[in-house]
C-alpha cells in the first residue's frame, strides 16, 4: 500500500539525487519497494498521532526554547514503549520536554544537553519549590534591597537598554548579582534555581508578561541592532516592569497543575555531548525520546545570547553540533548511536525525531537509518506525524514554511 504522502516523499528524494536517469529509475523502484515493504510490515505509520485537540500539556512545560517539541510527542512514545519506573533519556534535552513528561508519568529521568542553559531550565521544574517559598524568597530579596545595584554596574550593560527600561535593567543586574553571591557562599538552593529559571524565561518576549519591550517570541533574542531597529520602526521605548511581580505571576501559572512526585535519586542530569554521556551507566536506559539538531537550521548560541548573559555563562560554554553537510550530520548521528548502544539495555528503544530540512529535499529519517547501519539496533518503525499547520503555527519552535522543519518524523530503533 502506498499513500500520496509516499509519492510526495519519493519525489522529494528523487529531486535531490545527483544520479543518471537509469540510476534514478533503479532508485525509484527500490524506494517504492522499501516503502511498500515498510507499510506491509507495519514499519511505517502516517497519521495524526498527537494533536492540539488532545488534552493540553501539563502547565510546567510552558517555558520556551528554540526548536522544542510539544509534550504530546514524548508522551506518545513514553506511553507506548515504557512502564512506570523505567528510565527515559533525552541527550538533546533542550527545555527538557521529554524529561519533564517522563517525570510526570512516573518514569526515572536522564537528561543532558551541550547547552548548560538547558540544565537551568529543566532542573527546577523536576522538583519545584512551593509557591509560598518563591514568594518568601522574592520578599527576602526585596528586604535585603538586593533589587538595587550601583549605577556603575548598569553603565557597563548600557547596550541592553535597547530591551529594558533602566530600572528593569537595574533589577536584572541586581538579581544576577544575587545569584552570583548565593552561589559563591554555597547558599544557592532550589528556590533560587526556580527563580532564575523563571527569570530566564521572562527576559524577552512580545507581551507585557515579559521584562523587555515588545520583541520577538521568547525562544530567541534578536541582536541589539535589530532590537534598536524594531524600537525605531514601532516608535517604542522599553517600559517599566516589576520583575518580582512577573516572576511570581509566571511561577503561579507554571505550578497550577501540580508537580511531579520524584525522588532525587531518580534523576540524572548533565551538561555533555550526546556522543559521550559519562554520567550514565551501561545498559541503564530503557527508552530514549529525543530530537537532535537538524543540520544547521538553528543557531543555539546566537538565539540564546541574552539568556546566557543573565545566566552568567559564556557563549563558548555552549557545545552544540551544527552541521553544514549531510555527511557530517550522519557521522554525528552515528557517534551518538554508538553511545546509545552502550547506555540502552537490550530490548530498549530509541525514538529519534527528525524533521524535513532544506525545503523537504532531505528526509533525515532515511539518513538516520543509514547512519545506524552496523550498530546493534534494528529499525522498528517510522512514525510520520501529519498535522495541519496554520499560518501562525509555531509549535516546534520554527515557523512553518520558514527555514527549519515543518513535518515531524520519528524513527524508532530497537536495541538488540
Ligand atoms: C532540537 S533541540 C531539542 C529540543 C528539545 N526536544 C525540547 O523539547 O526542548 C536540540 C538540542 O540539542 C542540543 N545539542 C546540539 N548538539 C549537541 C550535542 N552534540 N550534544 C548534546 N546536545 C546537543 C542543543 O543545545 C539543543 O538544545
Amino acid at each position: 500500500m502506498t499513500t500520496s504522502s509516499d509519492t510526495v516523499a519519493e519525489q522529494r528524494v528523487l529531486s535531490f539525487l545527483p544520479a543518471s536517469p537509469a540510476e534514478r529509475e533503479a532508485f525509484r523502484k527500490d524506494f517504492r519497494k522499501g516503502f511498500r515493504k515498510d507499510f506491509a510490515e507495519g514499519r511505517r505509520e502516517v497519521g495524526e498521532f498527537w494533536t492540539a485537540k488532545q488534552r493540553q500539556g501539563h502547565a510546567l512545560h510552558e517555558i520556551s526554547y528554540r526548536a522544542c517539541f510539544k509534550p504530546q510527542l514524548p508522551q506518545f512514545f513514553i506511553e507506548r514503549y515504557s512502564r512506570a519506573g523505567d528510565c527515559v533519556l533525552d541527550p538533546f534535552s533542550g527545555r527538557g520536554t521529554t524529561a519533564l513528561q517522563a517525570a510526570l508519568m512516573g518514569r526515572k529521568v536522564a537528561a543532558s544537553d551541550g547547552n548548560p542553559l538547558c540544565l537551568m531550565l529543566l532542573r527546577p521544574r523536576l522538583m519545584p519549590p512551593s509557591l509560598s517559598a518563591v514568594a518568601e524568597r522574592l520578599r527576602t530579596i526585596e528586604q535585603e534591597r538586593a533589587w538595587r545595584t550601583s549605577p556603575a554596574s548598569i553603565a557597563s550593560e548600557h547596550d541592553l537598554l535597547a530591551f529594558f527600561h533602566p530600572r528593569v535593567l537595574e533589577q536584572l543586574v541586581a538579581l544576577k548579582a544575587w545569584f552570583g553571591k548565593r552561589e559563591e557562599s554555597g547558599a544557592f538552593d532550589a528556590t533560587d534555581d526556580w527563580i532564575r529559571m523563571v527569570a530566564l524565561n521572562r527576559l524577552t518576549g512580545h507581551s507585557p508578561g515579559f521584562f523587555s519591550v515588545r520583541t520577538m517570541p521568547p525562544n530567541q533574542a534578536v541582536s541589539l541592532q535589530t532590537q534598536r531597529r524594531l524600537n525605531a520602526k514601532h516608535e517604542q521605548k522599553p517600559p517599566w516592569r516589576d520583575v518580582a511581580a512577573l516572576i511570581l505571576k509566571k511561577s503561579k501559572s507554571l505550578l497550577r497543575d501540580g508537580v511531579p512526585s520524584l525522588q532525587a535519586r531518580d534523576v540524572k542530569l548533565a551538561v555533555c555531548p550526546s556522543q559521550k554521556m559519562s554520567y550514565l551507566k551501561k545498559n541503564s536506559v530503557d527508552l530514549v525520546v529525543t530530537s537532535p539538531p537538524f543540520l544547521n537550521t538553528v543557531d543555539y548560541k546566537k538565539d540564546n545570547w541574552l539568556r546566557l548573559w543573565f545566566a552568567d555563562l559564556k557563549t563558548e560554554a555552549v557545545a552544540c553540533d551544527v552541521h553544514a553537510s549531510l555527511e557530517r550530520w550522519r557521522s554525528f548521528v552515528r557517534d551518538t548511536f554508538t553511545e546509545f548502544a552502550r547506555v540502552v539495555r537490550s530490548g530498549g528503544r530509541v525514538a529519534f525525531e527528525v524533521g524535513e530540512v532544506r525545503g523537504g529535499s532531505v528526509l533525515l529519517e532515511e539518513e538516520v537509518a543509514g547512519a545506524v547501519a552496523g550498530l546493534p539496533f534494528v529499525h522498528a518503525k517510522t512514525f510520520i506525524n501529519q498535522q495541519s499547520f496554520t499560518k501562525t503555527a509555531n509549535c516546534w519552535g520554527v515557523k512553518n514554511n520558514e527555514r527549519g522543519t515543518n513535518s515531524n518524523r520519528i524513527a524508532v530503533f530497537e536495541r538488540y
